[in-house]
């Protein structure tokens, strides 16, 4: 079965009741079952819910996994995988990572003595040479957030496993409509289903997924002990969200490349970070990873400083300013002010995550009315003076080579 038919149909069975197409939300905490109440599939809502359930049997399908957990948010999925650690365990993780993920892991995990490490995923042999016998967990995004680098999944599994290490892949931005990790090796697939999985703005919810049993059977016992299950109609709206992933996500695909191209031409941009343009250091991986659809978030570098950047991502009408990617609305940040706030100013630096540098995350608008948006916001927010415009004028037409 193909992926978007999977959505609509595993997991969103008809209720056999009453026919109803759609499962209805069963919004109980607790459940009353008949005979011996130890043999009940059901019982309290944190162990399992119906609504949760088909939702997970959904991401299951979607991700090639043979079970998925769903959480109350991202941040709580990833701590749950991090649980499966002890005081002692080292993980690698890479430089190009959410800021939520990057202070989880060094100012929550390090309290329990859980050492990490930061290197660029995609040089395999700084990888290996961060690998400690102690360490037990890779983290990999793909692509990172917010620079859109790229991690061979394929490699990166081998060199973990070869260490006896596991790899967890956050796979937000690709969607497994772009990449399924699990596929290509890796052990345990997160996402934010916040993101392109609810796809409109309106939940917040987390997923893990995995292919091993034994794997699946130790994390749902930290989910369940811990407690940080979504809710039933974060789940249900979700499950609704996931039916049209398919569609969404590659038109957004689509109009993000063109914004890209825009900006890689434009006077005024340093640099555009992309996984479909030609300039990107990957874009071969990408071209085989990402199967056509190269993701919609852009991230670009202003030839502009920190107050500059932020006036132009107060500039916009369309992208709104906020945090958060994947949904119907195009939205636009600045990662050093906003998603990114909570690094530590210098490995901020370090992981190339400049004052000017901005995140877009293209929604389902029409292309050429969030073009002639960006196009104001450069004229709002950077105007040219008289004595610059014939300099700006040639470095336009220098920089105007199609991809
Ligand atoms: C790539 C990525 N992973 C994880 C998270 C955390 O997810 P949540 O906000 O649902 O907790 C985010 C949030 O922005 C993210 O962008």
């Amino acid at each position: 079965m193909h992926l978007s038919t999977r959505s609509i149909h595993v997991g969103n069975e008809k209720e056999p009741l009453t026919g109803a197409v759609i499962p209805p939300l069963h919004l109980s905490s607790t459940f009353a079952p008949d005979g011996d109440f130890s043999k009940a599939v059901y019982d309290y809502s944190r162990s399992g819910n119906p609504t949760r359930a088909g939702l997970e049997t959904t991401l299951a399908a979607l991700e090639e996994g043979c079970a998925a957990l769903a959480f109350s948010s991202g941040m709580a999925a990833i701590h749950c995988a991090t649980q499966l650690l002890r005081s002692g365990d080292h993980i690698i993780a890479g430089t190009d990572i959410y800021g939520g993920t990057y202070r989880i892991l060094h100012k929550i995990l390090n309290r329990a003595g859980i050492e990490t490490t930061l290197v660029p995923l995609h040089d395999l042999e700084a990888v290996a040479a961060a690998i400690r016998p102690s360490t037990r967990l890779i983290w990999a995004e793909n692509p990172g957030n917010p620079l859109l680098s790229l991690v061979d999944i394929e490699a990166l599994a081998e060199l973990a496993h070869s260490h006896q290490a596991l790899l967890a892949v956050d796979n937000t931005f690709a969607t497994p409509v772009a990449t399924q990790p699990l596929t290509l090796g890796a052990d345990i697939v997160m996402h934010s289903a916040t993101k392109f999985l609810g796809g409109h703005s309106d939940l917040l919810g987390g997923a893990l997924i995995v292919k091993d049993p034994e794997l699946y059977k130790e994390l749902y016992f930290i989910q369940n002990a811990t407690g940080a299950v979504m809710a039933p109609f974060d789940c249900f709206l979700c499950s609704r969200g996931i039916k049209t992933l398919e569609v969404r996500f590659r038109e957004q695909c689509k109009s993000a490349l063109w914004i890209a191209q825009y900006l890689s031409h434009h006077p005024q941009v340093r640099k555009v970070h992309y996984p479909g343009l030609s300039s990107h250091p990957q874009h071969t991986l990408a071209q085989q990873q990402l199967r056509g659809s190269y993701g919609a978030v852009v991230s670009f570098e202003l030839d502009a400083d920190f107050q500059a950047a932020q006036r132009f991502v107060s500039s916009t009408h369309l992208f709104q300013r906020a945090v958060s990617v994947g949904a119907v609305e195009s939205l636009i940040e600045q990662p050093a002010s906003m998603s990114h706030a909570s690094y530590d100013k210098t490995d901020r630096i370090k992981a190339g995550i400049s004052d000017g540098l901005i995140r877009l995350s293209v929604g389902l608008e029409h292309v050429h009315d969030l073009l002639a948006d960006l196009q104001q916001a450069f004229r709002t927010a950077l105007p040219i003076s008289e004595e610059a415009r014939p300099e700006h004028k040639a470095r336009a037409n220098a920089n105007y080579v199609f991809q």
